[in-house]
């Protein structure tokens, strides 16, 4: 795609500016949303706490953007500790994450984004880790060679990950703790998007902050990032007041329809009801035909779709359903129909 999507739960460039990461809540009481997580994550806390234990390791999984990462800090918070904050891929062999772990101090929060993408030579030096806290090394060669072990303090490991099916058995087993986050719903996104705009003074009405909510496809991130454009156009256009109105004129300028698809997302309906008939087809040919990754599109662009039902994973591949040809305003072909054309 030429133009970067500003729809995608994934971090981009801007997100990291301190003014918008300043917004991460930074306790369970300030977090807005995904109670099934944060009830019984508040409880695990407390009874460690309470025994002075460090917490069970975590596995946090589910669509990027949901707050995963934030969760971590404010695990770290909560315990009085650090957070030593790596990812999946940046381990790439196995003395890349041995120096990360003989360097924890007691209580550390160790966090991996993206852990299903660990390579497994990398992976197996974490489990002798995770359960006894200790690392092997294998010193000198040959007749000589030795396995040494390293003590660690005792940590909690945070996992991330958007693809908890691609964890490996034994690396999930070790979690104590295994937490999915969910899309919020717009009621928990249009609370997100009043309480970023009281933290950033941007005068928000109740109105407009519905139609942030409703397009920004259960995703905090993709909230937050819309109130960005909506307080640009606000400011250009309309003396900075921000009316649903304005609010619907920025969205619509940036390609956001009114269920929160961009251009990409109706892109790909629109490749599986004009190329391929409605489908199903599989995800290579889809990728090919957009040329898009396969993992852009399984990661990022098909949860949502798939979440509010415009899109359905068959056996035989993907499919658009009825309710994407009536937001697309296609006529759907009905099946007799379909058969008498083959006829
Ligand atoms: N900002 C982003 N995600 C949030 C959440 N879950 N609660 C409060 N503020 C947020």
């Amino acid at each position: 795609m030429a133009r970067e999507r500003i729809l995608t739960g994934e971090s981009m460039p801007e997100d990291s500016d301190p003014t918008f990461t300043s917004l991460r809540p930074r306790s369970l009481e300030e977090y807005i949303g995904q109670q099934d997580v944060v009830r019984p994550l508040r409880i695990a806390l407390e009874a460690a706490r309470q025994r002075g234990e460090p917490l069970e390791h975590v596995l946090l999984h589910g669509p990027p953007g949901l707050g995963k990462t934030t969760l971590a800090h404010i695990i770290r918070h909560y315990l009085g500790a650090e957070v030593i904050a790596t990812s999946g891929p940046a381990l790439t062999r196995p003395g890349d994450l041995m120096g990360l772990l003989t360097n924890l101090k007691p209580g550390d929060v160790f966090f991996i984004d993206e852990i299903h993408r660990l390579a497994p030579a990398v992976e197996e030096y974490l489990y002798p880790a995770m359960e006894d806290f200790i690392v092997d090394f294998v010193v000198d060669k040959g007749a000589n060679a030795r396995m040494l072990n390293f003590k660690l303090h005792r940590f909690t490991l945070v996992g991330a990950t958007t693809m908890a099916g691609l964890l490996s058995a034994p690396l999930r087993d070790r979690f104590g703790l295994v937490y999915r986050m969910n899309y919020y719903s717009p009621a928990e996104l249009h609370a997100v998007v009043m309480r970023s705009a009281r933290l950033l003074g941007i005068a928000v009405g109740e109105d407009a902050a519905w139609e942030i909510a409703r397009r920004a496809r259960g995703t905090p991130r993709v909230a937050n990032r819309l109130l960005r454009r909506v307080r640009d156009y606000a400011q250009v256009e309309a003396a900075g007041v921000i009316t649903r109105e304005v609010a619907d004129a920025a969205l619509r300028l940036e390609g956001i329809d009114e269920m929160g698809l961009d251009a990409l997302d109706r892109a790909l309906l629109r490749t599986i009801i004009d190329v391929y008939q409605g489908g199903p087809v599989g995800i290579e040919a889809m990728a090919a035909t957009l040329n898009e990754s396969q993992s852009t599109l399984v990661e990022v662009v098909e949860p949502y779709l798939l979440q509010i039902g415009f899109l359905a994973r068959t056996p035989g591949g993907r499919k658009a359903t009825l309710a994407a040809y009536q937001h697309l305003h296609v006529p759907a072909t009905p099946p007799g129909d379909q058969r008498a054309l083959e006829m």
